[in-house]
């Protein structure tokens, strides 16, 4: 009872804060920015993206958790771009085959329980010539002694935040998925526990299967 009292009450506003950390809040502009059109975000949160969409009309927010939607009612109305809400997972999109022009997942994809599944429909979903725009937090690769951490950690990790899995290799991922990268680096970002700061900033495209 404790631990969903946590998560519905208390967690959330957690989520809100850390996310606004000054590092993501530029890096989700320069994601986002450029984007033209319509977008499929998943995981949108309490919406901090919504600010920084300067060329997009529509926004399908996917999130499944209502407690951290209601967080974003003030950006959502504040907002000159329309959000249809939509209360479904990763692992099951109600989309089309090839209908989406562009997807975009802000630290969201280490929180998606089943990610191979999440991806397939990514797949499924985007036109052949729309792309996925991913900022995501992600397993060390240079650093054993921090990956070892990452490994041991992720169990109360995911007790504390929902799920999220510091030690995922989300560029392997999205190969193993079949995406290709237009563009693609890392970074650790200022201001993030050392555990959650290296960044893959990655834009993609789906190959043929
Ligand atoms: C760390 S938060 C990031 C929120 C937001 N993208 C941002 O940039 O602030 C992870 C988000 O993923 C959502 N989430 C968890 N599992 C999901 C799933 N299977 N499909 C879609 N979203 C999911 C959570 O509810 C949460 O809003």
């Amino acid at each position: 009872m404790l631990y969903r009292f946590y998560q519905q009450h208390i967690f959330p506003h957690v989520l809100n804060h850390v996310m606004q950390t000054p590092s993501l809040i530029q890096q989700r502009e320069r994601l986002v920015a450029p984007i033209r059109g319509q977008v499929l975000e998943i995981g949108f949160g309490t919406g901090l993206n919504l600010p920084f969409y300067q060329q997009v009309d529509t926004v399908y927010a996917l999130e499944p958790n209502a407690a951290v939607y209601a967080l974003a009612a003030n950006r959502v109305h504040e907002s000159a771009i329309a959000v249809q809400h939509i209360q479904a997972r990763a692992e099951k999109l109600p989309f089309a085959d090839n209908s989406i022009d562009h997807i975009v997942s802000t630290w969201t994809l280490c929180s998606i329980e089943n990610l191979p599944q999440a991806l397939n429909e990514l797949h499924r979903v985007l036109k052949p010539a729309g792309t996925l725009h991913v900022l995501e937090h992600v397993q060390y690769h240079d650093q054993p002694q921090l990956k070892y951490l990452q490994n041991l950690l992720t169990p109360l990790q995911k007790r504390l935040a929902d799920g999220c899995h510091l030690n995922r290799n989300i560029e392997q991922a999205l190969k193993q998925a079949h995406f290709g990268f237009n563009e693609l680096h890392y970074f650790d970002a200022a201001g993030v526990v050392k555990i959650a700061r290296r960044m893959l900033f990655a834009r993609a495209v789906k190959i043929a299967k």
